[in-house]
């Protein structure tokens, strides 16, 4: 090689010949392939062509992995179809170069293996895996509601199999060192330290390639394809509708159209992935992807490094909190009144260690962080002290006034309230300042978000080191205002009442819950509020009520003087049946009121508005951010704001108006509608 100067790209050839690509992406902690990275790439991929050497070894010089993917931060320049096209084509033609040179290649994967960085990996002749718990290979572009596309969609499939290489592509999930070896998508997985000597082995060796067994490669047969498609497209219509998610059907489309001819197969996937990626889909998918990074990047952890954190109060919350901190590598000193609160947090945590770690000494080392104490030894140790006792502002405030004395003079206290003002908290503390809200949802181990609650006393170096905090449990921190409800509840109560208020008009309940799922919500208002339960949705409801327009339904009241609260007890809206919704069909000669969706979804946009004018979040961007990683609002339509943008705000006041009109004021558009 005669060029090695290069931005990204070191190149060693050694005395057998063998060249070693090092990707080191300048200014970059992560490998991604970003265009002055592939431009580069094809340079020497040219001069390879042109004097082949005795082999070609990829491998990264990032702690964090061999390759993330394409750049998605270069995404949104893709405005047209042309503009797709033509980087599509250009991706392609590097993978197709490196398939085509002759000379031995190999991939040398550690860390993240991920889209564009798994193509290409699938374009060299062999891989070879860290066989650490870190290693993870995958396609996951379906998540960004587009497909492989640079000759992945091939490649995959025609190295494992179509159940396998599919089933990558259209779930998008990570696949271990230990499960790419056994399915035949690396050659080899050994420890990182022996990864030089393998890729020298396989170069002078050439082994034969995995063959796939026969029973897999006939599922690929024309005849084969079509009636494996129907079960496939049976599987993911369970998970996602066409409309709202139309990439893993076009998925599917591609492979029994195009898979007997491998050429055309690739150019078709580039067709495909034009159409798809041009798409408001992709572009909202995109845009939650960047949301999530604008997110993290606001917890940048800088020099504050906290090591131990002591959570009191061990119920719901505290106790997920603090399996959670100790699952992300804190020593965890966990408070309550009893010690069989404690234990039961200890089983809890058990169970989702084993889950997450399956390792059996990471799952010891996972429980050994996570100690119970009972006395609150840990306190005056702790860097960050989280608080999770009963909603009761004088319990909050006794129990700051005990402890603030025992804590080491820079620690932080953390209030995981969700509705008490912090200025009702820290009126007790010696120093305001360090009391900052931190509020987790349930359940902790699924809810992305944290809500990083700030008042005018709360500093803004707290309030730094809460995001940072945020970040090193990775989860998602978004600052809010300590004003009622904050963010996310604030905007889900309207829509929760307003579900109940229909159900109160006898609307069937799965109806109610079929028209937020059709609008594209994870799961209906009814089954959530049943989920999270009605004791808490009717105190947090009551709560907001003294301070906005919103009515409690009584209904909601009587069920909660009952004891029925939803899931936990086995009795809420609907019956639970080993914890799950027993929903009564829908009458077959009931014929449902056309507005029911618009209700819902109008009354959770009208008070997204509103809390833009209450200055809650800083921009709509922040509140799209939140309310979608928050309450799961349906991610393909990019968060409140960007529907209000697609769909045009002068509709929707218009709208707004007309079921004001229909159904009384809780509908009066607010009047930040007009400065949107
Ligand atoms: P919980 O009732 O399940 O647990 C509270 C725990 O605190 C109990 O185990 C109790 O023994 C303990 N405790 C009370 N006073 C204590 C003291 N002085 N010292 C030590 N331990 C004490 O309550 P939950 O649901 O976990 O809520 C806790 C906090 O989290 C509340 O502020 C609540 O508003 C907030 N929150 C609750 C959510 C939920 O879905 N349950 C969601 C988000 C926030």
């Amino acid at each position: 090689m005669t060029n090695n100067n290069y931005k990204n790209w070191k190149i060693n050839q050694d005395n057998d010949g063998i060249v070693w690509l090092h990707f080191d992406k300048e200014n970059s902690p992560t490998n991604v392939l970003s265009k002055d990275v592939l431009h580069e790439l094809r340079d020497i991929i040219n001069e390879l062509e042109s004097k082949p050497p005795r082999g070609v070894v990829f491998l990264s010089d990032k702690e964090s992995g061999f390759i993330a993917g394409a750049d998605i931060k270069e995404f949104p320049e893709i405005k047209t179809e042309d503009q797709a096209r033509e980087a599509l084509n250009f991706g392609h033609s590097i993978c197709n170069s490196i398939e085509n040179l002759s000379c031995p290649t190999v991939a040398l994967i550690h860390g993240f293996c991920l889209g564009g960085g798994m193509e290409l990996a699938l374009a060299c002749r062999y891989r070879i895996a860290d066989n650490d718990p870190k290693c993870k290979m995958g396609l996951p572009e379906v998540k960004l509601g587009i497909h492989p596309g640079f000759g992945g969609t091939v490649r995959m499939i025609r190295l494992i199999g179509v159940m396998n290489g599919l089933d990558a592509i259209l779930t998008g999930r990570n696949i271990s060192a230990r499960i790419a070896k056994r399915i035949g998508l690396v050659n080899y997985a050994v420890p990182k330290r022996h990864h030089i000597n393998a890729a020298r082995n396989v170069i002078f060796k050439a082994p034969k390639p995995f063959k796939l067994p026969f029973w897999n490669r006939i599922l690929n047969h024309k005849r084969a394809r079509p009636w494996v498609a129907k079960l496939l497209i049976k599987k993911v219509e369970k998970k996602a509708s066409r409309a709202h998610y139309p990439s893993p059907f076009a998925m599917i489309d591609l492979w029994v159209r195009c898979y007997d001819d491998h050429q055309y197969m690739l150019q078709e996937e580039i067709n495909s992935f034009v159409g798809l990626i041009v798409g408001k889909t992709a572009q909202n998918l995109i845009r939650v992807f960047l949301l999530s990074e604008q997110l993290k990047s606001l917890g940048k952890t800088g020099d504050y490094n906290p090591k131990h954190v002591h959570v009191i109060g061990a119920g719901v919350m505290g106790g997920d909190i603090a399996a959670w901190c100790a699952l992300n590598g804190f020593k965890v000193t966990l408070q309550d009144r009893s010690m069989e609160t404690l234990a039961k947090v200890i089983k809890r945590a058990f169970g989702l260690y084993k889950k997450r770690l399956k390792d059996k000494h990471l799952i010891r080392a996972a429980l050994d962080r996570l100690i119970p104490d009972i006395k609150g030894d840990g306190l005056k140790k702790a860097d960050i002290v989280i608080e999770a006792i009963f909603e009761d502002p004088q319990v909050k405030r006794d129990l700051y006034a005990e402890i603030e004395p025992r804590l080491k003079k820079d620690a932080i206290i953390a209030t995981n309230t969700s509705s008490i003002p912090l200025d009702e908290l820290n009126t007790i503390l010696k120093k305001p300042e360090r009391l900052v809200g931190l509020h987790f949802f349930n359940p902790v181990a699924m809810m992305p978000l944290v809500e990083i609650v700030h008042c005018p006393k709360t500093s803004n170096d707290v309030s730094r080191m809460a995001a940072a905090f945020t970040r090193r449990i990775n989860k998602l921190p978004l600052p809010v205002t300590s004003t009622p409800g904050f963010l996310v509840n604030r905007v889900l109560m309207p829509y929760l009442m307003e579900s109940v208020e229909l159900a109160g008009e006898g609307i069937p309940l799965a109806l109610i819950d079929k028209a937020a799922l059709d609008y594209g919500m994870p799961m209906g208002p009814i089954e959530l509020a049943d989920t999270v339960g009605l004791d808490i949705c009717l105190n947090v409801a009551e709560i907001l009520s003294q301070h906005m327009e919103i009515s409690v339904p009584d209904r909601l009241r009587k069920m909660v003087e009952k004891g029925d609260l939803g899931k936990k007890t086995g009795k809420g809206f609907y019956a639970f049946k080993k914890g799950k919704p027993v929903k009564p069909a829908i009458p077959k000669d009931y014929t449902a009121p056309t507005d029911i969706q618009d209700r819902l979804i109008m009354r959770l946009l009208n008070e997204a508005v509103a809390c833009l004018r209450d200055k809650v979040v800083d921009d709509a961007d922040l509140a799209d951010g939140g309310i979608i990683f928050g309450t799961g609002f349906a991610p393909f339509r990019g968060g409140p704001f960007q529907y209000i943008d697609s769909r045009g705000k002068d509709q929707l006041i218009k709208l707004l108006d007309q079921l004001e009109h229909r159904h009384g004021p809780r509908f009066a558009a607010d009047k930040e509608w007009q400065q949107l």
